[in-house]
């Protein structure tokens, strides 16, 4: 399969490339991508971004990860990203996204989730997908509601985090066929 793009009202997802991993390291590295998730580190470094678009090519050769780079259709740059980590056993994939923060509530981590919700539903062919964030991060909560996934639960104590244990609240969608 060649890596698809996914085309939305005013963005492109397609794969992430190794001339992106300075604009990802510049992107992520900020304390909130850190905070608000278990595996994105502060400082973050151009090692990290040049490692995660390795592992991003490796997954969806393996077929097990699809990582799109998130674009603006005018602009090559990369803005953010979107994957799905899949579960085939069970046909199931978790939801991951991230946004550069100059782009942030504008609505396009949203429109990017509609999108690979039905990537993965139309041609992955997927029943299940989800995705959880920490307690606290309600702009992620709200993002999964406006894409029309449901709160399923709270998962308390489900990550620990340096010596914290994190609450987590579960999103998912399930395709009925
Ligand atoms: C979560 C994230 C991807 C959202 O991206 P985004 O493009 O800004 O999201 P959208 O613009 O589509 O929607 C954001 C919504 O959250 C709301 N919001 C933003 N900050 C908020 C806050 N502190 N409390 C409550 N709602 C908030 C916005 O108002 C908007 O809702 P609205 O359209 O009803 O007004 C971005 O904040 C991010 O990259 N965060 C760090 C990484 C992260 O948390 N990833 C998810 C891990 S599970």
């Amino acid at each position: 399969m060649i890596f698809p793009t996914i085309e939305t009202e005013r963005l492109n997802l397609n794969q992430p490339h190794e001339n992106d991993a300075e604009q990802v390291a510049k992107s992520l590295n900020h304390k909130e991508f850190s905070d608000n998730t278990l595996t994105i580190p502060f400082p973050y470094t151009m090692e990290n971004a040049q490692f995660w678009i390795s592992l991003s090519q490796q997954g969806f050769e393996s077929e097990t990860n699809y990582i799109f780079a998130i674009r603006q259709k005018d602009n090559p740059r990369l803005i953010g990203a979107i994957g799905l980590h899949l579960d085939k056993n069970h046909n199931k994939a978790e939801l991951g996204y991230w946004l550069d923060k100059e782009y942030w509530n504008k609505g396009y981590a949203t429109e990017a989730v509609k999108a690979i919700i039905e990537f993965g539903f139309s041609n992955l062919g997927l029943r299940r997908i989800f995705a959880t964030f920490f307690d606290f991060n309600l702009a992620s909560g709200r993002v999964l509601r406006k894409a029309g996934m449901v709160q399923e639960g709270k998962l308390h104590s489900y990550t620990k985090k340096g010596n914290t244990y994190q609450d987590h609240i579960m999103y998912a969608i399930v395709h009925n066929a």
